[in-house]
């Protein structure tokens, strides 16, 4: 892949997310959302590249995988005017379909497209599938630590600022009961990543985002997540009970592991699970 394949990638995303703009300010809000979100991945991800001292060809790849991640976001709105996989459609399988259907990665090696069809396809899905080309497992990692990384920004610029800001896809439908639910909280004790199907507050969704700290890959994420403070402040919007204290205290430790046994290539610490459900917010 060439820079000017990246440049083009750029001009097509523009052109294609266009077409799904709206004139209703609340549906361009989140459209919004998303293309601000995509260039954040990028950025991200390109930290993480260097971080791995990828080729220049690699660190392309990377950034084309990130631009078109949430590619499906876009017709999946036009559709059904919800950023929610459980009521409309897989948003993965979709961009990974876009791709395809628009011929958009036509003139890349074939092996660079099926790296990045891939991270797209399967960037939402609850655990990383194995997939057998180790360039392709890393590209999907890379993708999976990026868009975590700035879920917990935007996530944490609605709870920290004017709720009224927040853009009306981004509660997930959840009610903001001051509770949360057992399942959560023993995910989060086993060192899992808890899954969306059993969020029913928008704190479980909190504890949810906070668990995602078990399931990044590569030490520059577990980096910026220490930088940015994340889990404290995630922490600072929950109620203080003795439970969240203790898994919040359980996660800061998991964290604070990682930053003490940096290598140079990218651990899994979590215990990985074979299921393959695809998960609504990423
Ligand atoms: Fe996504």
């Amino acid at each position: 892949m060439r820079p000017e394949d990246l440049d083009r990638f750029r001009k097509w995303f523009n052109q294609y997310t266009q077409t799904f703009f709206l004139d209703d300010r609340e549906g361009q809000k989140n459209i919004d959302l998303k293309i601000e979100h995509t260039g954040h991945v990028c950025s991200i991800i390109t930290r993480i590249a260097e971080s791995q001292a990828l080729t220049i060809n690699e660190s392309l790849i990377a950034e084309a995988a990130a631009l078109f991640h949430d590619i499906g976001r876009f017709p999946q709105y036009g559709k059904y005017k919800t950023f929610r996989d459980s009521i409309s459609v897989n948003h993965g399988r979709l961009g990974a379909d876009v791709l395809r259907h628009e011929q958009v990665l036509d003139d890349i090696p074939e092996n660079e497209q099926a790296g990045i069809i891939n991270a797209v396809r399967f960037h939402n899905a609850l655990a990383v599938p194995d997939l057998e080309d180790p360039d392709h497992q890393q590209l999907l990692k890379m993708v999976r630590d990026a868009d975590k990384l700035d879920i917990w920004r935007i996530f944490l610029g609605f709870y920290e600022s004017d709720q009224a800001d927040m853009v009306s896809e981004a509660g997930m439908g959840l009610p903001d009961l001051p509770v949360y639910s057992d399942e959560i909280i023993l995910d989060i004790d086993q060192r899992h990543t808890a899954s969306m199907k059993n969020l029913r507050t928008m704190n479980d969704f909190k504890l949810m985002l906070m668990s995602w700290a078990y399931d990044l890959n590569f030490n520059e994420a577990i980096r910026m997540l220490d930088e940015q403070d994340y889990l404290n402040r995630m922490a600072a919007q929950l109620p203080r009970t003795e439970t969240i204290n203790r898994v919040h205290a359980s996660l800061l430790s998991y964290v604070h592991e990682r930053l003490n046994k940096l290598g140079p290539q990218p651990t899994i610490t979590s215990p990985e699970r074979s299921i393959k459900r695809h998960e609504d917010v990423r």
